[in-house]
């Protein structure tokens, strides 16, 4: 045909961000209900792009599109198709650097319009590599978390690249809170690892502590544990601050969500900005959670169940 489309959703990370990139697991939940979706056109001119930011020929786009251009670029080399004639449009509502997976979700959706343009094939390992070929190019060195996360409509374990299904039974529910700051995940990873170039005994300790928190959490999930889990995230936010994932923002929205009865919150994502996710017991605990996380300054609040739906 002459039109293709693909979308995709956004993710957020439960506990294991920062200690994924070391090989050590992680938790990736679905968020549904945000959305990108792109369509893909034959045109009969340059490579062009529509996005709410910038619209125009991809090739004059600002820099904070190389990631989405990498996308692009690299679906058509991978259908065998010229780097023109096609117009790509992205519209979503992801919010940029939070923390949510947006670039991988725009790879996802772009690599996924091109395709169906072009009527091809690919396996999950090829779509898989097309999307980080682009988030490298966003993020440096990313561990795919995001990649296989934005796509998975479950909550997945993810470890050294391999993904397992989490099976849950959780009645909590979580409250995302977006600080309105933009966090950089490179300069975010690429300071964890200064630290633990600067203190490499008490970072290995750290990122150990990481990993059993996230092994735990799993169990939590799959028992209905709300208590424990929002524990367990708790001792992580404090563990990603000490690692230099923090930042004041996020510090303020944490507190606030723990005083207002939260059973744990933490930042999530590669933080220094960006959001952070309480759980709380029930929905009926959200509303003052919600309402705490806005006067402390959050400018945007989701409520969602562990599959990402409304509660
Ligand atoms: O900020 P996000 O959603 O891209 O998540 C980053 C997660 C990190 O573990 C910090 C980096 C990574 O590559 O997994």
């Amino acid at each position: 045909d002459d039109e293709g489309t693909g979308s995709a959703h956004a993710k957020f990370i439960l506990l294991g961000e920062h200690a994924v990139v070391y090989g050590r697991p992680a938790i990736g939940m679905p968020l549904p209900r945000m959305w990108v979706r792109a369509v893909a056109r034959v045109t009969d001119g340059p490579l062009l792009l529509e996005t709410d930011i910038y619209t125009g020929p991809l090739a004059e786009a600002p820099a904070s599109f190389d990631a989405v251009g990498a996308a692009i670029r690299n679906a058509l080399v991978h259908f065998g198709q010229p780097e023109s004639h096609v117009e790509v449009c992205v519209h979503g509502d992801v919010p940029i650097g939070r923390g949510l997976g947006s670039s991988a979700a725009v790879a996802h959706a772009i690599v996924e319009a091109i395709r169906e343009l072009f009527g091809g094939t690919l396996d999950d390992d090829e779509r898989f590599e097309l999307v980080q070929s682009a988030e490298r190019v966003a993020h440096g060195n990313p561990s795919g978390l995001d990649a296989r996360a934005t796509r998975a409509p479950a909550p997945i374990l993810f470890e050294q690249g391999a993904v397992t299904s989490l099976d849950v039974a959780f009645g909590g529910v979580f409250v995302i809170a977006d600080t309105g700051i933009r966090g950089s995940t490179k300069i975010a990873v690429g300071d964890v690892a200064a630290y633990g170039v600067a203190n490499p005994e008490r970072s290995a300790a750290l990122l150990d502590q990481l990993e059993q928190l996230t092994r735990d959490a799993a169990v939590d999930l799959a028992g209905d544990r709300r208590k424990e889990l929002g524990g367990r995230m708790s001792r992580a936010h404090a563990i990603l601050t000490e690692l230099g994932a923090g930042h004041e923002s996020i510090t303020r929205l944490v507190d606030a969500a723990v005083g207002a009865g939260a059973l744990g919150a933490k930042l999530t994502g590669g933080g220094q900005g960006g959001c952070v996710v309480a759980l709380v017991a029930s929905s009926a605990d959200a509303a003052g959670v919600v309402d705490a996380l806005t006067a402390a300054g959050a400018v945007n609040c989701w409520v969602v169940t562990a599959a990402g739906q409304r509660p």
